[in-house]
């Protein structure tokens, strides 16, 4: 093979590699069929980042994000019902804490409040 033909083929293989590699480090999980809604917006949303069982997904620690553990039962107790709909709606910037984004114009206040009582459910699973 000529040369330029060759580096051709290298660097549009690289380009495979890369791009098909971003989409499998972005995708997010499978949500299964009949899902309830809560779900489906968590693992639409937030498994990026949070894991689909709410420990802290290994691909978030790649883009240094340390979204911390939501199945923790003991801590999540702490937190206020209040609190958890107000960091979801309006992120972790307000409170000093920006690696959470705001989803309050992305979902309803009704779907945040669901997404709130699903993290809660989160610390009984597993
Ligand atoms: C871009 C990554 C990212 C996404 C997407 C994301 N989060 Fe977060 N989240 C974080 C990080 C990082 C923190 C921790 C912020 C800190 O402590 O500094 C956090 C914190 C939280 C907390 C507070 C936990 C605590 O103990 O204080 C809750 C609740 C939460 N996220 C829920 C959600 C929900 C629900 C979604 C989906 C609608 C979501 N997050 C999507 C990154 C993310």
């Amino acid at each position: 093979m000529r040369r330029p033909v060759a580096a051709l083929v290298i660097v549009l293989a690289a380009v495979g590699v890369l791009t098909g590699g971003l989409a499998w480090l972005l995708d997010t999980p499978k949500v299964p069929l009949g899902a309830p809604r809560a779900e489906r917006l968590y693992l639409g949303l937030c498994a990026t980042c949070h894991g689909s069982d709410g420990r802290g997904s290994w691909r978030a620690a790649l883009f240094l994000v340390r979204p911390g553990n939501l199945a923790d039962g003991e801590r999540l107790g702490r937190r206020s019902d209040q609190y958890l709909v107000d960091i979801i709606k309006h992120g972790g910037a307000p409170i000093g804490r920006p690696g959470m984004p705001a989803f309050g114009s992305t979902i309803s206040d009704a779907e945040i409040e669901e997404l709130a009582r699903y993290i809660r459910g989160l610390a009984g699973k597993r």
